[in-house]
């Protein structure tokens, strides 16, 4: 079985290339090597590897930016994943494909299931839904997971960025009242993993994944800081002040509620959720 990876310098890209799927060949392209969005590419990648799973872990991910850059955000997290989706239709290939807790509004008051009504609520949450329905369209033998708060020792996300500004700070103001749940890209790779073992049970199905206890980004600050000052990491502790969304000025608007109810892959492929405080200790202890 050939597995190609998309995206493969990305968070993400980098977990899935430490924590392979258990079986198969994988083939890892990053951006300069197999662009998307250029659909020449995608037919010169398809005939040269002939892959029998695609993972795309390529995506436009700046939030805030693509409020922006909306026709580039589109570029690749909607038309691309069309042409792929289409193009592992035709070819036979198992697509899986990752997407987000922003195609959400977060309105609900309760964790959102893979049936409950899309309704993004800004530029990038908009792509990534039309890239989904893209996929939904194109009959392919597909997997969309549907992950959120991502962190991880690579690229760039919240824990790095904390880990970065705790360096300096003592003190810190953090939003309190967006509530989700962190998830460790090792686990993603895991579970990515789970469901190419069991894609002759999966037709086409969206699926959720995430870590297995809700927090807010405050408390998920504080969380942070305390191991790190605990484990030595840091020379002083950092103090977290709340705040409201409202107060903090960023471009793109984020839903208040991003915890994913993930019940459908722990009953087909019996995986645990992210141990996110877990994964923060070991980031903690092996590369700080
Ligand atoms: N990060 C989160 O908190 C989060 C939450 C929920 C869902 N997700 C989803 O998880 C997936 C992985 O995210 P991530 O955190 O790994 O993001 P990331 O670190 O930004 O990685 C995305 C990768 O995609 C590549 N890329 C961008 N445009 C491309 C193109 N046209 N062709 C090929 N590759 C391209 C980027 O390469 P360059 O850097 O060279 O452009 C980058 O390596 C995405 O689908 C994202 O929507 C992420």
């Amino acid at each position: 079985m050939k597995i190609l990876l998309t995206g493969a310098d990305g968070q993400l890209g980098h977990s899935i290339r430490k924590n392979p799927p258990t079986e198969g060949q994988m083939i890892s392209l990053n951006s300069k090597e197999f662009d998307i969005t250029d659909p020449a590419k995608t037919d010169e990648i398809f005939e040269k590897y002939k892959p029998d799973v695609v993972i795309n872990a390529a995506a436009y991910t700046a939030v805030d930016k693509a409020e922006e850059e909306e026709q580039k955000a589109r570029a690749v997290n909607a038309l691309a994943v069309k042409f792929l989706s289409e193009k592992c239709r035709q070819k036979n290939a198992f697509l899986i494909h990752i997407s987000t807790d922003y195609v959400f509004d977060g309105k609900s008051a309760t964790p959102y299931n893979e049936t409950d009504k899309i309704n993004p609520i800004n530029i990038y949450g908009k792509t990534k839904a039309e890239g989904e329905q893209a996929i939904i369209r194109s009959k392919a033998h597909y997997a969309i997971l549907r992950t959120s708060w991502v962190f991880s020792e690579f690229g760039s996300n919240f824990f790095k960025t904390m880990m970065k500004i705790g360096a300096d700070k003592k003190h810190l103001k953090v939003v309190s009242d967006q509530i989700g749940a962190p998830t460790y890209s090792g686990d993603i790779a895991t579970a990515i993993s789970a469901l190419i073992e069991h894609k002759d049970d999966i037709s086409g199905d969206i699926f959720h994944f995430c870590g297995d206890e809700i927090t807010n980004w405050a408390d998920f600050a504080r969380f942070i800081f305390n191991e790190a000052f605990e484990q030595g990491k840091l020379p002083h502790s950092v103090e977290i002040e709340d705040i409201l969304s409202k107060d903090y000025k960023v471009a793109a608007k984020r839903p208040k509620n991003s915890v994913l109810d993930c019940k459908k892959i722990n009953t087909l492929c019996d995986i645990k959720l992210s141990d996110w405080r877990g994964a923060v200790r070991k980031i903690l202890s092996e590369h700080y």
